[in-house]
């Protein structure tokens, strides 16, 4: 765990596999942003200029991108062999593809001849890739198949050693495949740890289990991709004003979304690789996210896990570095009932200050065509390039890059407040009875969860824990 003190943690339970750290060579400027960053972090500060800057970016792209797990895609996204889609770790390009024989793999999209992109098209399902620009083909294993005139131009190349290259890592987790560049490192469940238990919850909810419906909506932004992983790793102070017209308007119940101090909600934090929101209701209540009763299974679940499912009608989270969730009853007709869909985002760094965001809609496997639809269109609604929350989300994350990246803002060390539970800052306090692992807040007053996040920042830029504790008052 990279953040606080894991000591004072009472759920904490053995040794805790560490966020990845890479020695990537930055400038004495960037290194005393990173210092600083960890020294405010301490006190509940943030120095904005980390959410802007060239060499910051670019040093995250190596100590966390190509150190970290890394979201890919979904499986039930390339069912078919043959079926292939571009994906990014960091910026870097793969195709994420499953071959002839049915494994799936994370292709590195360059031609091992003189390096052209080999996939130019989003996704599809193809035999073979074939490079457009001296026509070497290789087959969706990454065996290079054919090279032009190879007798008379390359008579000594043996292809076994000149296949596509791939990702040093690749590890599904109920059917969410990761990848990593380093060679070495926790394993996928290790480095998902606790969190695995909350994301058992929003897999194992429904019949069949969940399964990506449509092709992910992406889009570009004018903000950092560490604001999605900040917001939804989780604020819900935020809710009841930014999204407030969408309340008005009926498209989602504050109630279940929540807002401000609500008591219903528990922000847990210290769960490995992640932190997590959850609007709890009572169990009774049995909302299981606005999913009609047919299609949710709670037999793979604990009865603590199943009694959370029951009373949640909104969950937030992040897995550091870049992977959100949000799992939903919502509405995009004031005149329809809620209903249920689950939302994967990646905030993919496009540039300092700049990203592009995915959005994979899920909804139970088992479920009609129609309800499916209905659940797209309900995330179409709420949570995507069009979507009302969505919108209100990115109109105030790009005013954060344009604030870091700004002159003053370098000048001046401007820094941001992320106090909120700290040294007695707020009313929340710890809810001993929350079954779940981590540390469960009782109320939204508190932004541990995204201490955590940008702790886990930290270590993976410098390879130190920040080391904050909770006052002795809050444990
Ligand atoms: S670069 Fe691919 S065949 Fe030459
Ligand atoms: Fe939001």
């Amino acid at each position: 765990m990279a953040t606080e003190d894991r000591d004072a943690c009472p759920h904490d339970e053995g040794e805790q596999p560490s966020v990845g750290a890479g020695n990537f060579e930055i400038s004495d400027r960037a290194e005393q942003i990173i210092q600083r960053h960890g020294e405010a972090l301490k006190d509940g500060r943030l120095p904005a200029k980390v959410y802007n800057d060239e060499e910051i970016h670019q040093a995250e792209l190596r100590r966390i991108f190509g150190q970290n797990w890394v979201f890919i895609g979904h499986e039930t996204e390339i069912p078919e062999p043959g079926d292939y889609s571009q994906r990014y770790i960091g910026k870097d390009p793969f195709i994420f593809v499953r071959g002839e024989d049915d494994e799936i793999r994370v292709l590195f999209d360059s031609c091992t001849h003189h390096g052209s992109k080999l996939c130019r098209a989003e996704q599809g399902n193809s035999s073979h890739f074939r490079c457009p620009y001296h026509g070497w083909t290789f087959k969706n294993t990454g065996d290079l198949a054919g090279i032009p005139l190879k007798h008379q131009a390359f008579d000594n190349l043996d292809p076994s050693e000149w296949g596509m290259s791939a990702a040093p890592r690749v590890e599904n987790y109920k059917g969410m495949v990761f990848a990593s560049l380093a060679e070495d490192g926790p394993s996928l469940e290790e480095y998902l740890g606790d969190f695995k238990w909350y994301l058992d919850i929003h897999l194992d909810i429904a019949k069949g289990g969940m399964e990506v419906i449509g092709e992910p909506h992406r889009w570009r932004a004018d903000s950092d991709w560490k604001s999605g992983s900040d917001n939804f790793s989780a604020d819900s102070y935020h809710t009841g004003v930014a999204h407030r017209s969408v309340f008005e308007v009926g498209f989602g119940s504050e109630e279940i979304s929540g807002t401000a101090g609500q008591e219903t909600q528990r922000h847990v934090t210290h769960i490995d690789s992640g932190s997590t929101s959850l609007r709890l209701l009572k169990p009774e209540d049995e909302i299981y996210f606005g999913y009609p009763k047919e299609y949710v299974d709670t037999s793979k679940l604990s009865d603590a896990q199943a009694d959370v499912a029951a009373a949640c009608g909104a969950a937030t989270a992040t897995v550091f570095p870049n992977l959100s969730f949000i799992h939903l009853a919502a509405t995009n007709d004031p005149d329809k009932d809620l209903d249920g869909f689950l939302s994967l985002r990646q905030w993919q760094p496009a540039g300092p200050g700049e990203m592009e965001a995915w959005s994979w809609v899920l909804a139970p496997a088992a479920a009609s065509d129609e309800y499916k639809q209905r659940a797209y269109d309900v995330a179409l609604g709420t949570f995507s390039p069009s979507g009302n929350f969505e919108q209100d989300d990115f109109a105030v994350w790009d005013g954060i890059a344009d604030a870091a990246g700004s002159v003053y803002a370098e000048q001046s060390n401007f820094e941001m407040n992320y106090q909120m539970g700290l040294e007695q800052a707020s009313s929340a306090s710890i809810d001993e009875d929350f079954q779940g692992p981590g540390v469960a807040w009782d109320t939204n007053l508190e932004e541990g969860t995204c201490r955590t996040f940008h702790g886990n920042w930290h270590k993976a830029m410098s390879g130190e824990d920040v080391g904050m504790s909770y006052p002795e008052d809050h444990l």
